[in-house]
């Protein structure tokens, strides 16, 4: 990343109107909340705490998923969801039973199951998109749980429900046939032809029972498995017809402290996807089919702070503290060029998860009968979800490159931009990866008419890419918001400097006069 001294770096930005990606489905910005560690007890639920609500839920917690405006959460797992009987989770809590959990080997106490969930989902504005046990157990457990779920009445799985105070049917529209079930950690792991075989299955005999539901097939449970590829190509070919969606997982870290080559690893993610739109689209050929099978990214982040403390967590807890990351600056960096990369494809990506939500791996954090924080990815997720809804444009970005470890030509501005047709407002995101440098960002608005101006610039920058919040000091790295007073967008041309190693969100509104 070389300039001449006292020269400032550019990069250029083209936007125009008609060059259009594909419209921002809401569900792009979904979280997701597991049976695992304190993400459900200490996390959204705490009868005790002085803050909960009268159903026992964390208020204090409701309102910060609520500022996340996350539309849609994954429950109950994950690794756990692969042993997990959901019977264990409804009916009178003091019969429900103490299971031990060996996804995550802690003591599950049922406390919280599908339905306290369910309403807890509605405090927080979200839909559920609740996954099913293909671990161990199957295609009988896949249409029960519809049934109980989404049948209205006049059969015995709705009558229970009934029964338990839920009279209307929770209609809950988005199924996962499993989790990572390639992975062979995971409970009840299978081959490809194993694992396509019953998800076509299980997704028939539940479209049977509702056939509103859409479903997500497990895809690989990471870009580096062995067996990708592989396996999206036989589980598509097994289960095409029935199934709507095929899931992506992908989790980065720097565990080698390599901060330039970390910030850039969104570009695996890039790649990632581009190679499950291909499988996708394989089998869609091979088999001169009509319908497109589209991506469900539902659990993506930074993880590796915690690694190692997990190891020390005594085995069979309740709700022990695991995958408790603390993130830093850059991780939020990183987080925010995931999430460029998700609304780059928002033509294909139709719903995705921040994995996850409340205390493992995710953007709030609570203290046990005190106060909930807000970690350093809260911010751009909080940013993306609320400001990236529209139709993302197809940004033509002409930036420095710099090569890493493990990248080349990688652009040291990564950014991309959603504009809402209704406002004719425009939104653009953007990270400067570049630790020593601004940029002088020069944006050239093509195709869109009347008078724009840059109406705000919210920058979060930090020199110090290990700089985090904590419980006792939440508000060390927050984003500034810059009032921008009449720049006027002149000739379709805007400058704008992007302070070195930043996330941005510039907000360009439409003047009627
Ligand atoms: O999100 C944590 C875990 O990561 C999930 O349980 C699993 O699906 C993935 O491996």
């Amino acid at each position: 990343m070389k300039k001449a001294k006292g020269e400032l770096k550019k990069a250029k930005l083209i936007l125009d109107k008609d060059y259009q990606i594909g419209k921002v489905n809401r569900r792009l910005f979904g979280s997701f909340i597991e049976h695992l560690g304190r993400a459900v007890y200490e996390g959204i639920y705490e009868p005790d705490h002085p803050q909960a609500d009268r159903d026992g839920f964390r208020k204090d917690v409701i309102e910060l998923v609520k500022e996340l405006n996350v539309p849609i959460v994954r429950y109950p797992g994950g690794n756990f969801v692969s042993g997990y009987n959901w019977e264990d989770g409804i009916g009178p809590r003091e019969r429900r039973p103490k299971k031990l959990d060996l996804a995550w080997h802690s003591t599950e106490t049922n406390q919280i199951g599908i339905n306290e969930f369910v309403e807890w989902a509605k405090k927080v504005n979200s839909e559920v998109m609740l996954s099913i046990n293909l671990g161990t157990r199957g295609i009988d457990d896949a249409r029960n749980i519809v049934e109980y779920c989404n049948h209205p009445s006049g059969s015995y799985w709705s009558d229970l429900r009934r029964s338990h105070g839920y009279q209307q049917p929770h209609n809950i529209k988005v199924w996962c046939l499993g989790n990572e079930m390639d992975g062979p950690w995971q409970i009840g792991h299978k081959t490809a032809y194993e694992y396509g075989r019953i998800a076509n299955e299980a997704a028939k005999v539940m479209k049977w029972v509702d056939p509103s539901i859409e479903v997500v097939a497990a895809g690989s449970s990471g870009w580096h498995i062995p067996t990708f590829g592989e396996w999206e190509s036989t589980v598509l070919d097994l289960a095409y017809e029935n199934i709507d969606y095929v899931s992506l997982h992908a989790y980065y870290g720097n565990q080698e402290n390599d901060t330039p080559n970390f910030v850039a690893k969104s570009l695996d993610m890039e790649n990632f996807i581009r190679s499950v739109i291909s499988a996708c689209d394989y089998v869609k050929g091979k088999k001169h089919s009509s319908k497109t099978i589209n991506l469900s990214f539902d659990e993506w982040n930074v993880w590796f702070h915690s690694h190692e403390e997990d190891k020390k967590v005594e085995p069979w807890s309740v709700a022990p503290h695991l995958l408790e990351d603390i993130y830093d600056f850059e991780d939020a960096l990183l987080v925010g060029s995931m999430l460029i990369t998700l609304l780059r494809h928002a033509d294909r990506i139709k719903i995705a998860a921040l994995a996850q939500l409340v205390n493992v791996i995710a953007p709030i954090m609570t203290v046990k009968g005190g106060k909930s924080w807000k970690q350093t990815i809260f911010y751009p997720f909080k940013h993306a979800s609320n400001y990236g809804r529209g139709t993302v444009l197809n940004a033509i970005v002409d930036s420095p490159k710099y090569n890493s470890k493990d990248f080349s030509d990688i652009p040291v501005l990564d950014s991309t931009a959603v504009f809402e047709e209704e406002s004719g407002n425009i939104t653009i995101f953007a990270v400067n990866r570049d630790q020593k440098n601004d940029l002088l960002l020069e944006g050239d608005l093509r195709g869109f008419d009347g008078k724009y101006k840059i109406a705000e610039h919210i920058i979060m920058q930090n020199d110090d890419p290990k700089a985090s919040n904590t419980e006792n000091n939440p508000d060390n790295v927050v984003p500034q918001t810059k009032k921008i007073k009449d720049m006027i967008v002149k000739d379709g041309k805007f400058s704008l400097l992007i302070p070195k190693f930043s996330w941005n969100v510039i907000k360009i509104e439409r003047i009627f006069e």
